[in-house]
């Protein structure tokens, strides 16, 4: 059985314990994401936030069991246990499903369904030899058991939902032959036309301009909160974190530092990371416009480098030899939906640290 998510009390669409993604590599295996824990609730979004290589998109590819697929490296091994409740009765086990023993065949038919995924580059998803509405009748017709002229007509109201121009005539256009912001949409439109339980959207407006970008944003939202769908929401911009998050979880080289929920991050972060996010985002609540941004010196460790124990004590200010540097620090539970990784947490005050928390507090 998994445990409900505390806050909410209702039972989580996503429920994620001890994931690990090892990767084969020529150094030997090497845990690019490192026991993660998380639970998503219905209608809720988690943002999944860090620098590059951090082990986002591995994390979320580690769900949809899509990790290792690509052409780098040798392949992954996945560990921990990963419940969908996918809202399917016949899947067994009340709708639960583990994902990551699932067998490839009820992956298969989840996938699209139950869990959908869409990406910061939407011809990732879209095929460019078929049109843009016959692309979501398929997944209607494969997933939902409609019949060609059924899907055909969701396919149009999809497209209308997500706010496409004289929807009835771009039914019939190809991918290429659409704006980015447009292709954009049709992923989304393709990503929810099954009403999918868990959407994982991994970067999805980064490559937009900005008014596109809040445009989607807000068509995401909107959607959610008409469907119920949980988001697992993917982005290294913690401007797009305070407009579309419910909760946060800030990843550093694999591991979860931080999670909280969104207020309270923004409000008094209590890693060092965390806070030096903040102060390295322009315009974002703690941020101050016209403030000087300040990035976080040094960069993540590489996987193959991971220095003993804390893995961002090399950059922090209050690394102190011994707590920091000794043992990799416990994700200590501080209560009402709050966790932090640090050895110190209880003695610094990382608030008073810079300009991050206190302005937005
Ligand atoms: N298929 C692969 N083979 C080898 N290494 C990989 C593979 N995929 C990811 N990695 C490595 O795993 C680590 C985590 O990668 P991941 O793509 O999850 O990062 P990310 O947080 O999504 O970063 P970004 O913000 O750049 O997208 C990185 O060090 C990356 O180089
Ligand atoms: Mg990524």
């Amino acid at each position: 059985m998994i445990e409900p998510t505390a806050a909410v009390g209702v039972r989580p669409v996503l429920s994620v314990r001890g994931l690990r993604v090892l990767l084969h590599t020529e150094a030997g295996l090497l845990p690019a994401v490192d026991g993660v824990d998380f639970d998503l609730a219905p209608g809720r979004t988690l943002a999944l936030v860090g620098e590059s290589g951090a082990g986002k998109s591995l994390t979320s590819l580690a769900i949809m069991r899509l990790a290792g697929r690509g052409a780098k490296g040798r392949g992954v091994t996945l560990e921990g246990q990963v419940h969908l409740d996918s809202g399917d009765a016949t899947q067994g086990n009340s709708g639960i499903v583990e994902l990551l023993g699932a067998p490839l065949a009820q992956m298969q038919a989840l996938r699209g369904k139950a869990l959908a995924m869409i990406f910061q580059e939407p011809m990732t998803s879209l095929n460019p030899v078929f049109r843009v509405g016959w692309q979501i009748a398929e997944a209607l017709v494969r997933h939902e058991g409609l019949t060609r002229a059924q899907a055909d007509a969701r396919a149009l109201e999809m497209l209308q939902l997500v706010g496409i121009p004289d929807a009835a005539a771009r039914v019939r256009a190809f991918p290429h032959e659409l704006s980015g912001g447009m292709r954009q949409r049709v992923m989304i439109a393709m990503a929810l036309a099954c009403r999918p339980r868990l959407l994982i959207a991994d970067e999805p407006t980064t490559a937009l301009d900005v008014t596109v970008q809040a445009q989607v944003l807000a068509l995401m939202r909107r959607l959610q909160a008409e469907m119920g769908t949980a988001v697992l929401f993917i982005t290294h911009d913690l401007g797009v974190v305070a407009q579309m998050a419910d909760e946060v979880a800030v990843l550093y080289a694999g591991r979860v530092v931080e999670h909280a929920d969104v207020r309270s991050l923004f409000a008094a972060p209590r890693h060092p990371y965390t806070a030096g996010l903040l102060r390295s985002m322009p315009n974002v609540a703690g941020s101050v416009a016209g403030e000087l941004v300040q990035p976080i010196a040094g960069s993540m460790p590489a996987l193959t480098r991971l220095p003993r124990g804390c893995a961002f004590h090399p950059r922090c200010e209050f690394a102190q030899a011994g707590p920091c540097t000794e043992a990799m620090p416990a994700l200590a539970d501080l209560g009402a939906g709050r966790a932090v990784r640090c050895a110190r947490h209880a003695e610094i005050e990382v608030a008073g640290a810079g300009r991050a928390a206190g302005r937005a507090a």
